[in-house]
C-alpha cells in the first residue's frame, strides 16, 4: 500500500501525486521505493504519458534530510544510487513524463524534475539545488543532468551557490518550458500529455530514445542511429496509418 504516492489512470493518461498526509512532500528511501513501484503500475497500465506533481504547498522539497543525517558514507552511496536508479528508469521510460512543479522543486525534487521529460511550473516555486547549505552535492543526478539541460554555466552558478529559481526564472533558463497561473498547472501538464499520448507511441517512445542518447554520443553516430530507427518506424502499421491517414486528409488513429 502506498502512503505517499498515489496513481491514477485514465486510458492513457498517468498522474501521479506526492500526497503525504502531514508536513510537506520529501524523498525518503521509502518514497523513493513507492515512487519506483509506483512508475511499474504506470508502465503495466499501458500510461502513453504521466503528469507528476505534488498536493499540498510544494512539489517535494528534496531528499529526507532527517533520514540523510543519520547515514554513513557508504549508507549515503546506497541512497543516491537508490534515488538515480529511480529516477533513471522514470527518464528512460516509453511513458512520457511531464512534471508540473509548483512551491518548492529542491534537491532530489529538482533532480527528479530533471529526470522527467518535460518540466512546466508555476509561481510561487524554489527550484534549485541548495545541497551546498548542507554540506552536501547533489546526489540523484543534478551534476550530470542539470548543465545538460540548462548549460554548464547556469548549473555552476546555480549548484555552487544553492540560489533557487523562481518559475519565470526557470523559464528563462530554459530549465522549465511553460509556465501556467498556479490553478492552472495541473490542466495544462495534462493537456501536454493528451498531446503525446494521442501521436503514434512506437514513434514517441524511438524520438524520445534519440534525443535522450543525443548528448552522450558523437554526432556521426548519433546521426546514423537516427537513420536506423526513421526506417524502424517504417516497419509499424503506425506509420502505415499516419501517413494514410495525412494524404486521405483525415485524423490518424494510433
Ligand atoms: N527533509 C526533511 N524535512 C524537511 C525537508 C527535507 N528536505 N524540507 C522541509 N522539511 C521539514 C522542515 O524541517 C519542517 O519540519 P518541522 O515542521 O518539523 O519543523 C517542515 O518540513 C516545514 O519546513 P519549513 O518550515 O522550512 O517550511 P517553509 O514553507 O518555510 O519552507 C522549504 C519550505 C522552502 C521547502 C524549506 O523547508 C526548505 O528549504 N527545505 C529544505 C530544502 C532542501 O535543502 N532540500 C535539499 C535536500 S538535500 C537533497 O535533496 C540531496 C540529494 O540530492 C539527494
Amino acid at each position: 500500500m502506498s502512503n505517499f504516492v498515489r496513481v491514477t489512470l485514465e486510458g492513457p493518461l498517468a498522474t501521479l501525486t506526492f500526497a503525504r498526509e502531514k508536513g510537506l512532500n520529501i524523498l525518503s528511501s521509502e518514497v523513493l521505493t513507492e515512487l519506483d513501484e509506483a512508475w511499474g503500475q504506470i508502465e503495466a497500465g499501458g500510461a502513453r504519458a504521466c503528469v507528476l506533481h505534488g498536493d499540498g504547498k510544494v512539489f517535494l522539497a528534496g531528499a529526507d534530510i532527517k533520514e540523510m543525517a543519520q547515514l554513513d558514507p557508504a549508507g549515503a552511496v546506497a541512497f543516491a544510487q537508490l534515488g538515480q536508479r529511480v529516477f533513471a528508469r522514470i527518464e528512460n521510460s516509453s511513458t512520457v513524463s511531464i512534471a508540473a512543479l509548483h512551491g518548492a522543486a529542491l534537491g532530489g525534487g529538482c533532480e527528479l524534475a530533471l529526470a522527467c521529460d518535460i518540466r512546466v511550473a508555476a509561481d510561487p516555486l524554489k527550484i534549485g539545488q541548495p545541497e551546498v547549505n548542507l554540506g552536501l552535492i547533489p546526489g540523484f543526478g543534478g551534476t550530470q543532468r542539470l548543465p545538460r539541460i540548462v548549460g554548464e554555466g547556469r548549473a555552476l552558478q546555480m549548484i555552487l551557490t544553492g540560489e533557487a529559481l523562481s518559475a519565470q526564472e526557470a523559464l528563462a533558463a530554459g530549465l522549465v518550458t511553460k509556465v501556467a497561473p498556479p490553478e492552472q498547472l495541473v490542466d495544462a501538464a495534462k493537456q501536454i500529455a493528451r498531446t503525446v499520448a494521442a501521436k503514434g507511441p512506437q514513434a514517441v517512445a524511438f524520438a524520445k530514445h534519440f534525443v535522450r542518447q543525443a548528448l552522450g554520443m558523437s554526432r556521426e553516430r548519433g546521426l546514423a542511429a537516427e537513420a536506423v530507427g526513421f526506417g524502424e518506424t517504417f516497419k509499424s502499421g503506425e506509420a502505415r496509418e499516419g501517413m494514410a491517414a495525412f494524404l486521405e486528409k483525415r485524423a490518424a488513429k494510433f
